[in-house]
C-alpha cells in the first residue's frame, strides 16, 4: 500500500508530467516555430495566479494506430478558468506539441466542459487555436467531438462573447468553430486557416498557392474578412484580446463595463467644423471625425483592413462603450457594396446582442453599381445591413455628416428603421441621389432641347442642390431631430446615451427572424 507521502509524490510527479506532456524537446521545437506553448499563452493572457486548470490528467481512450502505447496527460489541450483584468473568462489552449494539437474525443470533451461552464456562468469564452485538425488516429470520434463544439458555439452565440485567437494552423472543418465565434485574431506569418490546403487545391483546380497566401493572417484580414484583427506577434495578440474584452460585457444580460472618464463629455471638437470639404465629391477621412469624438481619442477598430469603405469599431463616450459604424468617403467614396454590408451587418448584430449602443456616421452616396455587385447578390447582402440595423434594439444614434442618398439613407440607421436620435451636420445632403444624377434623370429632355446644354445642366444642378442638398427638408419632417454644428457632436452623443440608458423595446414573439443570408 502506498504511504501518504508516496501518494502526494505521485500527484506532484503527474503534475510535472502534465506541464510537459510531450516530453523531450517538444517545447523548444514549438519555440523554434516562433510560437509559445499552450501554457505560456495562457500565462501571457490572464491575471497572475488566476488560472484554475481543469482535466489536467485527462487522457485519450484510443487503442488504434499505436496510440494505445502513448499517453499525454491533458490530451493536448489546456483548459480552465481565469481572470483577465479581474473579469472571469473560460479558455482552452491547444497544445501543438501533443500530436500536433490534433483534436480527439477527450480533447473535445475538455473543450466542451469549459464551454458549458462559460455559458452557465455568463463568462466570455476564449479559444487559442494551434492544431493539425481532427486526430486522424481517432477517426469519426474526432469529427463527433468537433460537432459537439460547433453546437456549443451556436448555443453560446449572442449569450456570451466568444473570441478565437488563431496562433498556428487551423484547417479543414476545424475552422468552423472560430468562424462561429464573434471575433478572430490571427498571428501574422504563423497562423493559417483554410478548408483545404495547397496540395488538394493543386490537384482539384490546378492553382499554385502557398499556405500563407491561401490562409495567412493578412489574407483573411484583407481578402476574405474571416479575421477581424492581425497581430505581428503573440504579445500583440494578447494586447488586442485584452483591449477587445475591455469594451464588451460578460454576457447578454449585462452592460459593457463603464470606466471613469476624465475627458469632458461636453468637450467641443472645433476641428470637426472643418472636416467636410466644400466640394461634394472631395473625399475626407471619417477617422478624423470618429477619433476626436471618442474619450481621449481612443478608437479600437474592428476589421480595419477589410472593406475599408465602411469603418467599424469600439470607443467610449463619457466612459460608456459605443459601437461605431461609419461610411468612409476616402475609400470608394464610402459606397455600400457586398463586403462592407456584410462586415457592418455582423458587427451591428454583435453589438445588439451584447448591449453596445450604436453610433452611426453617415456619408454614403448609395450602393455600388455594376454587374459584379448585382451577380454577387448585393440585393441580399445590402439587405443584411438593413435588417441588422432595423432589428437592433440597443440605443441607436445617427449622425449624417454629408451625403445620405437613396436606399443607403434608409439603411444607415435612419429614423424610419427606428434609430433613436438622428442628427445632421449643416453640411448634410439628404436626398434621393446626387444633384448631377438627379438632373440627368428628370430633365433629360429639357437638357437635350437646350441650346447651351452645359449651361442648362449647371442651372438645373444649382437649383436641385439649393433645394435638396441640405438637411432641412428631412429636419422639417422630423427625419432628423436636429441640425447641429459638427463641433458639438461629442456632447450630443453623450447626452443621447444618458437619455437612452434605460431604453426598452419589446419585440414580437417568434422563433427567430430570417435574415437574408
Ligand atoms: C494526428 C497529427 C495531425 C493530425 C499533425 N499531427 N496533424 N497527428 N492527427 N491531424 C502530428 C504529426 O504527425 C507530427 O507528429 C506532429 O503532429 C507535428 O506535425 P508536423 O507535420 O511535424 O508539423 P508541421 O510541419 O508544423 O505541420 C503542421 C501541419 C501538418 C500543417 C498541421 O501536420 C498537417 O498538415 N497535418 C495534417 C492536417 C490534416 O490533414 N488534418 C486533418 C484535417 S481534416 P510527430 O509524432 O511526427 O511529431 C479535419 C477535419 C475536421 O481536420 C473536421 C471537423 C468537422
Amino acid at each position: 500500500m502506498k504511504s501518504r507521502k508516496e501518494k502526494y509524490d505521485e500527484l506532484e510527479r503527474k503534475r510535472d508530467q502534465a506541464l510537459r506532456p510531450a516530453g523531450g524537446d517538444a517545447n523548444e521545437k514549438q519555440h523554434k516555430r516562433g510560437k509559445r506553448t499552450a501554457r505560456e499563452r495562457i500565462d501571457a493572457l490572464v491575471d497572475d495566479g488566476s488560472f484554475i486548470e481543469l482535466d489536467q490528467f485527462a487522457v485519450h481512450r484510443s487503442i488504434a494506430f499505436g496510440l494505445e502505447e502513448k499517453e499525454f496527460l491533458g490530451d493536448g489541450v489546456v483548459t480552465g478558468r481565469a481572470l483577465i483584468d479581474g473579469r472571469q473568462v473560460f479558455l482552452f489552449s491547444q497544445d501543438f506539441t501533443v500530436l500536433g494539437g490534433s483534436l480527439g474525443e477527450v480533447f473535445a470533451e475538455k473543450i466542451c466542459k469549459v464551454m458549458d461552464l462559460a455559458l452557465r456562468t455568463g463568462s466570455p469564452m476564449i479559444g487559442i487555436n494551434d492544431s493539425g485538425g481532427a486526430r486522424i488516429q481517432e477517426g469519426v470520434v474526432s469529427l463527433g467531438g468537433y460537432a459537439e463544439i460547433f453546437w456549443r458555439n451556436v448555443q453560446a452565440s449572442g449569450v456570451i462573447p466568444q473570441i478565437s485567437l488563431v496562433a498556428g494552423p487551423c484547417a479543414g472543418g476545424a475552422v468552423y468553430s472560430p468562424a462561429i465565434t464573434d471575433f478572430i485574431i490571427m498571428t501574422e506569418k504563423i497562423a493559417q486557416m483554410f478548408i483545404t490546403g495547397p496540395e488538394i487545391i493543386k490537384t482539384v483546380t490546378g492553382e499554385d498557392v502557398t499556405f500563407e497566401e491561401l490562409g495567412g493572417a493578412v489574407t483573411h484580414a484583407t481578402k476574405s474578412g474571416v479575421a477581424h484583427l492581425t497581430a505581428s506577434d503573440e504579445d500583440q495578440m494578447v494586447a488586442l484580446a485584452k483591449s477587445l474584452l475591455s469594451f464588451i460585457p460578460q454576457n447578454n444580460l449585462e452592460d459593457p463595463p463603464r470606466y471613469a472618464c476624465d475627458d469632458d463629455p461636453a468637450r467641443e471638437v472645433a476641428a470637426l467644423d472643418g472636416v467636410v470639404p466644400d466640394q461634394p465629391n472631395k473625399p475626407y477621412d471619417m477617422h478624423d471625425v470618429i477619433v476626436p469624438i471618442m474619450d481621449n481619442g481612443e478608437f479600437f477598430e474592428i476589421s480595419p483592413l477589410y472593406a475599408q469603405n465602411i469603418i467599424t469599431g469600439f470607443g467610449r463616450v463619457n466612459g460608456r462603450t459605443v459601437a461605431i459604424v461609419g461610411n468612409q468617403p476616402q475609400v470608394l467614396a464610402g459606397v455600400l457594396d457586398i463586403d462592407s454590408s456584410i462586415k457592418a451587418a455582423r458587427f451591428v448584430r454583435f453589438c445588439d446582442a451584447f448591449n453596445v449602443p450604436l453610433v452611426t456616421f453617415v456619408d454614403v452616396p448609395g450602393f455600388l453599381p455594376g454587374t459584379e455587385q448585382e451577380y454577387g447578390g448585393i440585393i441580399k447582402h445590402g439587405a443584411k445591413l438593413l435588417y441588422a440595423f432595423a432589428e437592433a434594439t440597443v440605443p441607436k444614434i445617427t449622425i449624417i455628416t454629408r451625403k445620405a442618398y437613396g436606399g443607403a439613407y434608409d439603411v444607415m440607421a435612419s429614423k424610419h428603421i427606428r434609430a433613436d436620435v438622428n442628427i445632421a451636420w449643416p453640411t448634410a445632403e439628404i436626398a434621393v441621389m446626387g444633384a448631377e444624377g438627379a438632373v440627368r434623370t428628370i430633365f433629360r429632355r429639357e437638357i437635350s432641347a437646350a441650346k447651351d446644354k452645359d449651361a442648362k445642366m449647371q442651372e438645373l444642378i444649382d437649383e436641385y442642390t439649393e433645394r435638396f442638398d441640405n438637411p432641412y427638408i428631412a429636419a422639417e419632417r422630423g427625419y432628423v431631430d436636429d441640425v447641429v454644428e459638427a463641433r458639438h457632436t461629442r456632447r450630443v452623443i453623450a447626452k443621447s446615451l444618458d437619455m437612452l440608458a434605460n431604453k426598452r423595446v419589446d419585440r414580437p414573439k417568434r422563433k427567430h427572424g430570417n435574415i437574408p443570408l
